[in-house]
C-alpha cells in the first residue's frame, strides 16, 4: 500500500473515532439550555440510528475540506457531526415501511424494526433537529456570521431543493414507466449529492475560504456526490448483505431508476472512473495539501462497502 493509502486509512480511522466520540456526547442523557427532558426510548432509538457504525465519510470530508484551509480536525468535528446526523436519519426514514421498506441498516436491524415506526419517524426527526441545535452553538464556530452559513447550507441540502426533494422524486421515478439520465442526474444530486456537496463546502466555510476555492470545494463535491451514488447502485449489483450491512439486489426489483439500470454495469464502471479524473482535476490548484481529498474521491469510488 502506497504511503499516502496508508496515512488515508489512518486518517480516515482516527476522524471516526473523534466523531464517534463526538456522538456519544451530543447524545448522552443530560439535557442542554432549553430542553425540557430527553425520553429514553427516544434517546435509545437515535442512538441506535446514529452510533457504532457507518463510513462516515460525510463528516471525514467536512474535516479534510477544512484541512486544506489550515482548519484542525478538533474545530470542525462539530460541523461533521451535525451533518451525520443529518445523514443518519435520511437514513432511518430512507428504510421505513412507507418508503424503501428495509431491515437491515449498517449490519443490524433497521430503526423501525429495532422499535417501532413511530419511534423510528421521532427519532429522524430528533436527529434533524439536533443537527441544527449543534450548529447554532458557539463551539461549531465562534463566528456567529459563519453560524448562519453553515445553517443556510445545511439547510438548504438537506430539505426542499436537496436531499428530501431527492427522496421525493427517487420514489416518484418507482412508479413511472421509464426515466432518463438527466433526470437520474437530478434526482439522485439531489437524493445523495446534496449532502456530500454540502460537506465539502462546509469545509470551505469554516476555514473561511475565497469564493474561488469555496467554488472549488462545490465543484469537487458535486463530482464526488455523483460519483458515491452511482458506486451505491453498482455495488448494489455487484456486493452482498454481508459486505454492506444493508439488503443488496434490491434496487432492480423496486423498479429504481439508476444509471446502471439505464446503462448497464460496465458502462457505469467507467462511468465512475471518469467522474474520479474529473475530481482530481478540480483540485489540482491546491496542490499536496489537497492530497487526502484525492484518496477519498479515489475512496468513493473504488470503495468494497
Ligand atoms: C448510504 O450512505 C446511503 C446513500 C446515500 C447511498 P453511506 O454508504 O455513506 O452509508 P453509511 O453511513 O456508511 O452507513
Ligand atoms: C439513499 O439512497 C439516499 C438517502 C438516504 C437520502 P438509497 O435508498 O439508494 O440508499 P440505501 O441503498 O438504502 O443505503
Ligand atoms: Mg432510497
Ligand atoms: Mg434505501
Ligand atoms: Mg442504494
Amino acid at each position: 500500500m502506497s504511503k499516502l493509502k496508508l496515512e488515508f486509512k489512518t486518517r480516515l480511522k482516527s476522524h471516526a473515532e473523534l466523531v464517534e466520540k463526538t456522538l456519544i456526547n451530543l447524545l448522552n442523557d443530560i439535557t442542554v439550555e432549553y430542553e425540557i427532558e430527553r425520553p429514553a426510548r427516544l434517546l435509545e432509538a437515535m442512538r441506535h440510528s446514529s452510533l457504532d457504525g457507518g463510513k462516515r465519510l460525510r463528516p471525514f470530508l467536512v474535516m479534510e475540506s477544512a484541512a486544506i484551509f489550515g482548519i484542525k480536525p478538533e474545530q470542525a468535528v462539530l460541523s461533521g457531526s451535525a451533518l451525520e446526523f443529518i445523514h443518519c436519519y435520511s437514513l432511518v426514514h430512507d428504510d421505513l415501511p412507507a418508503m424503501d421498506d428495509d431491515d437491515l441498516r449498517r449490519g443490524k436491524p433497521t430503526t423501525h424494526k429495532a422499535y417501532n415506526e413511530a419511534t423510528a419517524i421521532l427519532a429522524g426527526d430528533a436527529l434533524l433537529t439536533l443537527a441544527f441545535d449543534i450548529l447554532s452553538r458557539e463551539e461549531t464556530h465562534p463566528d456567529a456570521k459563519t453560524r448562519i452559513e453553515l445553517v443556510k447550507l445545511y439547510a438548504q441540502n438537506s430539505g426542499l431543493g436537496g436531499m428530501v426533494g431527492g427522496q421525493m422524486l427517487d420514489l416518484e421515478a418507482e412508479t413511472k414507466p421509464s426515466i432518463n439520465e438527466q433526470e437520474i442526474l437530478t434526482l439522485q444530486a439531489m437524493k445523495t449529492g446534496a449532502l456530500i456537496r454540502c460537506a465539502c463546502e462546509a469545509g470551505a466555510i469554516l476555514g473561511n475560504a475565497s469564493r474561488q476555492d469555496r467554488q472549488r470545494m462545490f465543484e469537487f463535491g458535486r463530482i464526488i456526490g455523483q460519483a458515491f451514488q452511482l458506486a451505491d447502485d453498482i455495488l448494489d449489483i455487484t456486493s452482498d448483505v454481508k459486505t454492506m450491512g444493508k439488503q443488496t439486489a434490491k434496487d432492480a426489483d423496486k423498479g429504481k431508476g439508476t444509471l446502471v439500470s439505464l446503462h448497464g454495469l460496465e458502462a457505469s464502471q467507467a462511468r465512475a472512473k471518469d467522474l474520479l479524473a474529473e475530481a482530481i482535476t478540480v483540485l489540482e490548484p491546491f496542490g499536496d495539501k489537497a492530497a487526502i481529498l484525492v484518496e477519498a474521491a479515489r475512496y468513493t469510488i473504488e470503495r468494497k462497502h
